[in-house]
């Protein structure tokens, strides 16, 4: 990396003002790294991976604690004092998760999960596909949406995926238009897509929900990559079913998501079992069981209940910033770095990297991702990179982020060179035994993706970091 050069970040951060003057209105942000995140800085770490996990304030975690050493809390399940005070402080946090998204209580209901991934598995497993119904989901999907294929084959239901189009990676709109047109009518109709794609940054169209469900379709909405920096206004879009993980959102806790469900959804769905809190009576010799209503029908067993309070106190948390101003700030600095990096060439005139989505800050968020190529136009592998980033003390991600139709589109990877690769007898396949079937391809990229307390130091260091990485010998994607 090159020297630290005052004039030169400076010169820069001017450039990048007279570019984005917007930015100057999310001056607060700046405040509030210093006072609630000065870890950051006091390490020097530049942590450029909010869409794996968003970062904490030290005032959250200072509620909390505090909360927890002033109060005894017991397991809500009962009617001690105890228990009731757990209860009220659960049931208030389960307010306002509807009231931050706009949703009405007479519409919605929030059940909380252990994660996205949680909240998925509840609309797969209880969804009641019938043989013939259709399953329909973009590409640009993470695994955990991908996985509910397994639940909907299983009983017979037919699985569609809508493909990108390169380079935006977006979605062909007849061709989504032509699969929705495609609902059985009286069927169990599920379509599935990210409101921001977590590979891409992409943000898929709102729009797409109603124009769905107008064709009888329910519409699952992962919204676990796009309401960390965006408004889902759950009075204006009306998606079925919406999973979220609250830790990429704020940081703290970890190990609680939620499922936001239109209660006449929830309803059709068919729970594949009970447990522990599903129910009102459960008989072992009349072999019987009633489930509970609504979100209670679909909460397993305890709840992580002392880490509830922590949702609501990150959710105001958010609130009091505003998430108009994150929203601005992450527009802002994508999009300097979409010019800047984009705009990087080795000295024969070659492109430093090629970007797998849009190059502009329109219908995308902050997720950015690329791969490196060195002057001869080879390709360089991604954990190299990562390895040179980690030197750096910049905190990036690298692979296919769980993503895999995203990835496949981005690298060219076509649908006959995998199942040659997936034809294999053998029962487990690493990830080195996929890299040689493919030959030297790459096999995933590196994601930047920027977030709540990003400045423009971050994303300055990155650049430099970047630059440091033009006319350079690199490590190639390499075949064992
Ligand atoms: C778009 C998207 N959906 C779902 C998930 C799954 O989230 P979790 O791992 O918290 O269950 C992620 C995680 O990165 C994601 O980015």
């Amino acid at each position: 990396m090159p020297k630290y050069d005052p004039a030169h970040f400076d010169a820069a951060l001017s450039a990048f003002q007279r570019a984005y003057p917007t930015f100057d209105s999310t001056r607060r942000l700046d405040d509030l790294r210093a006072s609630d995140y000065a870890r950051l800085d006091a390490q020097r770490h530049v942590y450029l991976d909010y869409t794996g996990g968003g970062l904490y304030a030290t005032s959250q975690l200072d509620q909390h604690m505090a909360l927890l050493r002033d109060h005894v809390f017991g397991n809500p399940h009962s009617s001690n004092p105890t228990s009731t005070a757990m209860t009220m402080l659960v049931e208030r946090a389960r307010r306002y998760v509807l009231e931050f998204f706009n949703a009405s209580p007479d519409e919605y209901v929030a059940i909380f999960t252990s994660n996205a991934s949680g909240a998925l598995k509840l609309v797969g497993e209880s969804f009641c596909f019938e043989p013939g119904d259709p399953y329909v989901l973009t590409f640009d999907n993470h695994n955990s949406v991908n996985g509910i294929r397994e639940y909907a084959r299983t009983r017979g239901a037919e699985v569609t995926y809508v493909p990108l189009v390169l380079p935006e990676m977006r979605v062909d709109e007849a061709h989504l238009d032509a699969c929705l047109d495609r609902a059985r009518p009286g069927g169990h109709n599920l379509f599935a897509f990210p409101a921001q794609s977590n590979f891409s940054g992409v943000q898929h169209p709102l729009e797409w929900i109603a124009r769905a469900q107008a064709k009888g379709w329910d519409v699952l909405l992962d919204a676990a990559a796009f309401v960390p920096t965006n408004r889902l206004d759950l009075s204006q879009w009306h998606p079925d079913f919406v999973p979220l993980s609250f830790y990429k959102m704020f940081g703290y806790p970890t190990g609680v998501g939620c499922l936001l469900a239109r209660r006449q959804a929830l309803a059709k769905l068919c729970r594949p079992w009970f447990a522990g809190g599903t129910i009102t009576v459960a008989s072992v010799q009349g072999d019987k069981y009633y489930l509970a209503e609504s979100e209670a029908a679909f909460e397993d067993g305890t709840l992580n209940y002392l880490n509830l309070p922590a949702v609501e106190i990150g959710l105001k948390h958010i609130q009091a910033i505003g998430l108009d101003a994150i929203h601005e700030r992450v527009r802002c600095l994508v999009g300097w770095l979409l010019d800047n990096l984009l705009a990087l060439k080795h000295h024969n005139g070659k492109p430093l990297v090629r970007l797998y989505g849009p190059p502009g800050t329109e219908r995308r968020g902050g997720t950015l991702t690329v791969n490196f190529y060195d002057a001869t136009g080879r390709a360089a592998d991604h954990r190299f990179i990562e390895q040179q980033a980690n030197l750096a003390n910049i905190s990036l991600r690298t692979g296919c982020f769980c993503n895999p139709g995203a990835g496949e589109i981005a690298l060219g990877l076509s649908k006959l060179e995998l199942a040659a690769c997936f034809q294999q007898p053998a029962e487990h396949l690493t990830l080195d035994d996929f890299r040689l079937c493919i030959d030297g391809k790459s096999s995933g990229a590196v994601r930047i993706s920027i977030g709540l307390v990003t400045n423009f130091a971050d994303a300055y260091r990155f650049m430099q970091f970047a630059e440091s990485l033009v006319d350079q010998v690199v490590v190639h994607m390499t075949v064992r």
